[in-house]
């Protein structure tokens, strides 16, 4: 791609930026959130087709010229967007051959279908019904099954835009051998990834921008690439800790869950949840470890209102006292806020703009007399804009223009305003790029500071072990270990995450 430049209304996404990829290589490309990686990739998969961007690419030696996706997929250009892109009413095999049904005698031939996308699934490594429909999917199985679709095109050369970001650390190995699989039969790859030590694992160049432009291109087989060389180029200086230093102040237990028992919403003899407790002091970090699939959304999700599942029994106890939250807002009422994983479904409504989603979880602290004060509402929007450093050109601007990192910041802002007394977080750092991942946890201990408790889901364990002060292990709807920060290694938070060792915390 030769000096590529794309222009939004009020944003200039790319200014001139260029990219070599060779032919059978893994190219990864670097740049911290809103810096226009996802652009230049729509770029050149024809989402924004030719003619709305100036430039060239150069593909198999010429100039192409693609009018849309189809163009490019013929072309052997294949895709998987950030934000996934499947169909939830349909199943697994209807998905991968969505716009590419195998015919005969112009009939789709769905045994056909079916025999190929269980050979694509056994490559992929998913084990699942190719029948099931992808709304019962978690987000990492649904990922696999993008990649699948990838595969069942003749592609030359896959586009992933953070295709781990969902993924617990197993599945994400899982997909870089596979990428490295293609790689052995010729299939060049460009990867987009804020998670560095895989990409200083699988990449070949890595191609760094910043602000829309191009900023080097690294050889990693040259040597002296690592995460931190990555970042110098992605920031423009080293970045000298991880993790903001703190010294925690830990209070009285001020909110605890008992007993808690939930059961799966479509499957009624499936607990998801069992009888699991927890407690979280004033001024703390709590850490929730477990694999995908382990109970960890679907517990702080029935906490928050029952919003999963169906309650089977459990008490809440706040401040000393029993609380029943039945519904989201009593949740709330009751001082809990809960960001989402899944940001497009249950963070945003992406019809809104960037200031109505801030303020949106407690619209009655900006109304007067019934009616929202629209200057409060810009100013208040404005001020986490600053805080967060959110990337936009303005508060009025709808979420779905922002980029996927400062969409997340979005609804952490959201809660943040709720003021709540427990902020539970679930998986908050995913897809950040690690400046601002450090502003995050920045933020989440100052919250701890000012008295509040914390929840953190995280998949990523260095991510735990960096921030919290005392983590629960989640194994099979069942918390397994409850162990302090300082005791709390990768090993032994792998073991009770992975066997139901001990009885739920007594
Ligand atoms: N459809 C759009 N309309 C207006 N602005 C857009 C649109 N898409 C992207 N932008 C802007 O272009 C810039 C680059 O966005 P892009 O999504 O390419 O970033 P990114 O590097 O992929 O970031 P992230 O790591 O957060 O995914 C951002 O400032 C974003 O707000
Ligand atoms: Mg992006």
């Amino acid at each position: 791609m030769r000096s590529i430049t794309k222009e939004f209304p009020g944003v200039k996404a790319l200014s001139d930026v260029s990219i070599t990829v060779r032919a059978g290589e893994i190219h990864a490309i670097c740049g911290e959130n809103g810096a226009g990686k996802s652009t230049l990739m729509k770029v050149l998969s024809g989402v924004y087709p030719f003619g709305t961007y100036t430039g060239d690419i150069w593909y198999q030696g010429e100039i192409v010229e693609f009018k849309d996706i189809r163009a490019s997929e013929r072309a052997g250009i294949a895709i998987i967007h950030q934000e996934l892109a499947l169909i939830p009413e349909l199943s697994i095999t209807e998905n991968i051959f969505l716009g590419n049904e195998i015919e005969h005698g112009g009939r789709i031939d769905w045994r056909a279908a079916k025999l190929r996308a269980m050979d694509l699934l056994a490559r992929v490594g998913l084990d699942e019904d190719p029948d099931t429909q992808i709304k019962h999917l978690g987000v990492g199985k649904q990922q696999l099954v993008e990649i699948a679709k990838a595969l069942v095109k003749d592609v030359k050369l896959l586009i992933l835009d953070e295709p781990t970001a969902a993924l617990n650390e197993d599945d994400s190995q899982h997909l870089l051998d596979l990428i490295r699989g293609l790689k052995a039969k010729g299939i060049a790859s460009i990867m987009i990834s804020h998670k560095l030590n895989e990409i200083e694992q699988i990449a070949d160049s890595i191609t760094i921008i910043r602000d829309g432009q191009t900023i080097e291109t690294l050889d990693v087989a040259a040597g002296g690439v690592d995460e931190d060389r990555i970042i110098r180029g992605m920031v423009g200086r080293s970045l000298e800790s991880r993790y903001p230093d703190r010294t925690p102040k830990i209070g009285e237990v001020f909110f605890r869950v008992e007993d808690w028992t939930i059961q799966h919403p479509q499957v009624p003899e499936r607990l998801v949840v069992k009888g699991s407790s927890l407690e979280v002091r004033r001024g703390e970090i709590v850490g929730i470890a477990g694999l995908m699939g382990a109970g960890r959304t679907e517990l702080a999700m029935s906490i928050f209102g029952r919003s999963y599942g169906t309650y089977l029994s459990g008490r809440i106890i706040k401040d000393g006292e029993e609380i029943v939250l039945k519904d989201v807002e009593s949740a709330i009422e009751h001082g809990l806020a809960y960001v989402s994983e899944d940001r497009k479904q249950l963070g945003l409504n992406l019809l809104d703009t960037i200031k109505r989603s801030i303020v949106s979880a407690k619209l009655r602290k900006i109304a007067r007399r019934g009616v929202i004060d629209n200057s409060r509402e810009h100013g208040i929007a404005e001020d986490y804009r600053k805080r967060l450093r959110i990337k936009t050109p303005s508060v009025e601007a709808g979420v779905s223009k922002l980029s996927g990192g400062n969409q997340q910041k979005v609804v952490l802002a959201k809660w943040m305003f709720t003021d709540p007394d427990l902020l539970i977080l679930d998986e908050p750092t995913r897809g950040i790029d690690v400046g601002a991942k450090y502003e995050i946890y920045t933020i989440i201990q100052n919250l701890a500071a000012q008295g509040k408790g914390v929840i953190l889901i995280s998949s990523e364990l260095p991510e735990l072990l960096g921030i919290a002060d005392r983590i629960y292990t989640v194994f099979e709807g069942q918390i397994t270990d409850d162990i302090p920060a300082s005791q709390a290694t990768p090993e032994n938070l792998m073991r009770s995450m992975t066997s139901a060792k001990k009885k739920a915390n007594a």
